[in-house]
């Protein structure tokens, strides 16, 4: 067995704002043998690394735990400081009781952990905010002196709006956008640096830019803005300690100095005005003269706010693009295309004269006669302009906005000598967790569209899309992508700190929000979107073995479930549906809003059942148990008629009662026959919106049509994935019909999918919105064959059952688990089938063959019964179902007859709560 790897302590790679008394602790068990486990392990916490080489650590020692958990071990030692670096390390012994080396040392450090350690005030410039549509940045400064030595030197800061600091000039932290959104009068995120390395002797500078953000910018529809406040604000605190041990601090105050500059304003919706002949060259450093910048507003500490340490990915700058074309109109116009649909902003380079301005548009999509289309961006004008200082080489990119775009168009109002142009991709920094590739480009294009829209919507919060005058967080969309979304990246911090919102805008009755934070929209409970708060947690649980997300949402969750409960008596969810949006952009198809509804209330009290199971609240699991077998017989009685036909006959109606396991046993294969009628009465294709999408393959391959899931995937004409791709998405759309066939954007005089509020609106036609891109868990499951399984919660047990099927030849996919990589290869030839199976140390797997023979299985050559390396080998109707402990193993099916393809999609593994 080799050193553990991957240290983790909060999800996170040594997190800087800890604020938790006992953090989650894990790694990944690493071996290369064959059902290798971890048996027992051993943490030493120190305050300083030279302190790990030691036998055993100053400030905690596990001592050997006979053990298996790798996954949020707690932390068990003494009370951790507020502000203090730990630094840890971690052993581990095999299945032979051998241990390995203690790992490479990581850290962590403590957050400000009560509220009153916090000194500085909330400070901003004068005059600022006073009227006018949009805000200048404000710039801060204050010199201060050092006149000991410092050993260590830590800053905590936070904002309302969004904040970029130096020290001396040189710029602290990686974080674009930040701190991220949350509800501003109830909790803001701050984040800490160390900074020790920025400072020196005598006098330092500190400098701070403030943005509106989503505190005071445009956030959501119709121009609407400052809906948390009019002036942004800035909270910093610098903690400097002596070698001997000893504090001082500097804070945010009205000793210091304000002022406008350059960014004439800067918004999300609108983009920045940047004039560089306002520039303040050296304004962050100490020899920078401020005699005419005025004293700072402070404001004092906010009462009633709670400042958390922010223990999630940052936005961040990801990745550079160059233009894959650049096309002039009409003289002046030059129209730029970055290939990809993103979301960030285009950095420049330009030499030109003092004056010259640089206008940059942005837009998703081109007309037909090649000029950017932006009537899909509502009110958001998107458009950021630069004006040249005409210093020599300007490099410039902007700093509190982003925009959704693929294309740009640039106008120059004189001559440059010199104009480049990069796009910049922006957000949240997740690492990517999932990977995959088959014979089949199609697929192998919407595969990449759907990562794509996740990176460009996973800005801080999950959004609904990154262009529009929208741009909020919510909930359904969220909740029906979450499992693609933990496949192709690590989310549980990200989606554990946006349930943080969630929860702060649950409503005093219990209802979750539509959209979290709650802003622009102010409705909640609606069915599909307020379920996310039930939904959402399980996911993590699902995924990453996260008990902790679940005891914190319990409370809220029961609440909810008392919200639904007591306005339903019937079991029925017809009331307090509010403002019910269906199944959100179905395609010429109305699933009645109750019987969705009903259908997520059963999944909900499913889901509770095994939550309150799992955290030992035995009485309340029996009840939700019940709850749920009350729902499911409300739901047949009201809607499932004899010929197991379902009110409303969509798509959707099927969907969700399959996977969702609301029908008895007799009526399934008849209801799943409903939906294939339905599939074929289209000529093969799909009608569901976002809600049924996520449950549509699904319900067909667990119900023994993969074939029929395998045709909806390749299908290119409209409704379909594949028609987006064929007329050359890049990321996922909001409207299966966003364009018709000759480019144009959709007809609002022959709509689809009607806006129950506003009708058939053109302005409601996003090209990057993730939700229909939930058929990426399908991808992963189904298709690439790993799902995750009860047995074993975050991949602690690993369902391997890829179904063959469609054209497709081959498929290879990589899921980087918390407990470490699963990887899944297969390929047919004729009646043949190998599949490859890598499965991390210490995990177990369940891999399912198609086949109807016992001696047609192989593994590494040997018939599976007489293979030793296997724990156990059982025979299906129709497949060979094998469990396998950690290593690789090779598949080999030699032959199969006939029906053996069909049966195996069938039973393919479920899970609660889909
Ligand atoms: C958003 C959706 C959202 C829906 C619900 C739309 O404007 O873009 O993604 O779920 O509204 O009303």
């Amino acid at each position: 067995m080799n050193r553990p790897c991957k240290l983790r302590c909060e999800y996170m790679e040594n997190p800087q704002s800890v604020d938790t008394r006992n953090p989650r602790l894990s790694w990944v068990a690493d071996s290369d043998r064959r059902n290798d486990a971890q048996t027992a392990y051993q943490i030493l916490v120190a305050n300083r690394t030279d302190d790990l080489e030691k036998t055993t650590a100053d400030v905690w020692d596990s001592s050997k735990v006979t053990s298996a958990q790798s996954l949020h071990v707690e932390y068990q030692g003494g009370e951790l400081l507020s502000k203090q670096t730990y630094f840890w390390r971690v052993r581990t012994w095999d299945s032979q009781g051998n241990p390995t080396e203690y790992s490479e040392p990581a850290q962590w450090r403590m957050g400000l952990l009560c509220l009153e350690e916090w000194k500085a005030s909330w400070i901003h410039c004068p005059e600022i905010g006073a009227g006018g549509d949009l805000n200048p940045a404000q710039f801060l400064r204050k010199v201060f002196h050092l006149d000991r030595p410092v050993e260590r030197a830590v800053l905590f800061i936070t904002a309302r709006g969004l904040y970029r600091c130096w020290i001396n000039g040189t710029r602290v932290g990686s974080a674009e956008i930040t701190p991220d959104w949350s509800d501003y009068g109830k909790r803001i995120f701050y984040d800490s640096h160390d900074v020790s390395g920025l400072l020196r002797d005598g006098e330092n500078a500190l400098g701070i830019i403030l943005g509106d953000g989503w505190y005071a910018g445009h956030v959501g529809f119709h121009g609407e803005k400052r809906h948390y406040g009019d002036i942004p604000e800035v909270l910093a605190q610098l903690t400097l300690v002596s070698p001997a041990g000893s504090e001082t601090i500097v804070v945010t105050d009205e000793h210091w100095k304000c002022s406008t500059g350059p960014i004439l304003y800067s918004d999300f919706l609108q983009g920045e005005y940047y004039d560089a002949r306002l520039e303040m060259p050296g304004w962050s450093t100490v020899d920078f003269d401020d005699a005419r910048w005025a004293p700072a507003v402070s404001r004092g500490m906010h009462k009633g706010v709670r400042l958390a340490g922010r223990c999630a990915p940052a936005v961040e700058k990801i990745e550079e693009i160059k233009p894959i074309s650049a096309t002039r109109r009409n003289g002046e116009e030059l129209i730029l295309d970055f290939g990809q649909n993103i979301s960030g902003w285009v950095k420049l380079r330009i030499q030109a004269q003092s004056g010259t301005s640089v206008q940059l548009r942005h837009g998703e999509i081109l007309n037909t006669d090649g000029s950017l289309y932006t009537e899909n961006l509502r009110t958001a004008r998107a458009t950021d302009t630069y004006v040249c200082s005409g210093r020599g080489v300007e490099t410039w990119e902007p700093h509190f906005t982003y925009h959704g775009f693929r294309y740009v168009s640039v106008c120059v109002s004189g001559q440059p000598d010199l104009l480049e142009t990069t796009a910049v991709v922006v957000h949240s920094a997740l690492p990517q967790t999932g990977f995959f590739s088959c014979s089949n480009d199609l697929v192998n294009k919407l595969w990449l569209n759907i990562l794509w829209s996740q990176k460009d919507n996973y800005f801080s919060v999950p959004t609904d899309c990154p262009q529009r005058d929208e741009r909020l967080g919510w909930t359904a969309d969220a909740q029906v992508f979450a499992r693609t979304a933990c496949f192709n990246m690590d989310a549980a911090a990200f989606l554990s700190l946006w349930l943080i919102n969630l929860r702060d805008a649950q409503s005093a009755e219990g209802a979750f929000p539509d959209v979290a934070p709650r802003v622009a929209v102010k409705t909640d409970g609606a069915p599909g979107w307020g379920d996310a708060g039930v939904i959402l947690p399980w996911i993590l649980f699902q995924y990453y073995g996260d008990t902790r997300v679940l005891e914190e949402s319990y409370e809220s969750m029961t609440r909810w479930m008392d919200y639904i409960g007591s306005s339903n008596p019937d079991h029925v969810r017809r009331n307090k549906l509010n403002k019910s949006m269906g199944d959100w952009v179905s395609y010429n198809s109305l699933t009645p809003p109750e019987v969705l509804a009903t259908a997520y209330w059963a999944c909900d009290a499913d889901i509770m059942a095994g939550i309150a199971g799992i955290l030992g609240k035995t009485e309340d699991s029996h009840l939700y148990k019940e709850l749920s077998n009350r729902v499911k017989a409300a739901f047949n009685r009201a809607f499932v008629r004899e010929d197991s036909t379902i009110h409303g006959d969509t798509q959707t109606c099927y969907a969700l009662a399959l996977s969702m396991d609301i029908l008895p046993e007799e009526k399934r294969s008849e209801a799943a026959g409903h939906l294939v009628r339905g599939i074929e009465l289209r000529g093969g294709h799909l009608s569901t919106g976002f809600v049924g999408t996520a449950h549509l393959l699904q319900a067909l391959s667990q119900n023994g049509y993969a074939e029929v899931a395998y045709r909806l995937l390749a299908n290119t004409t409209v409704p379909s994935w594949g028609y987006m791709i064929r007329k050359g998405a890049t990321t996922i759309w909001e409207r299966w019909d966003s364009l018709d066939e000759e480019g144009h954007v959709f007809d609002p005089q022959h709509p689809t999918f009607i806006h129950p509020e506003f009708g058939p609106i053109a302005g409601m036609n996003s090209f990057n919105h993730f939700a229909f891109g939930s058929v990426g868990e399908w991808i992963y499951r189904t298709l690439g064959g790993i799902s995750p399984s009860e047995k074993g919660p975050g991949f602690a047990h690993v369902c391997v059952h890829p179904v063959p099927g469609g054209d497709i030849r081959r498929a290879e996919t990589r899921y980087e688990s918390v407990h470490g990589t699963v990887h899944v290869a297969w390929k047919t030839e004729g009646e043949i089938l190998e599949i490859e199976v890598r499965i991390p140390c210490g995990v177990h797997a369940t891999v399912r063959v198609p086949a109807d023979r016992q001696d047609v299985v192989l593994e590494s050559n040997v018939p599976v019964q007489q293979n030793g390396d296997l724990r156990a080998v059982q025979w299906g109707a129709g497949f060979c179902e094998v469990e396998i402990g950690s290593g690789e193993y090779h598949f080999r099916r030699e032959s199969c007859c006939d029906n053996v393809k069909e049966v195996s999609a069938a039973g393919d593994s479920q899970s609660v709560g889909r």
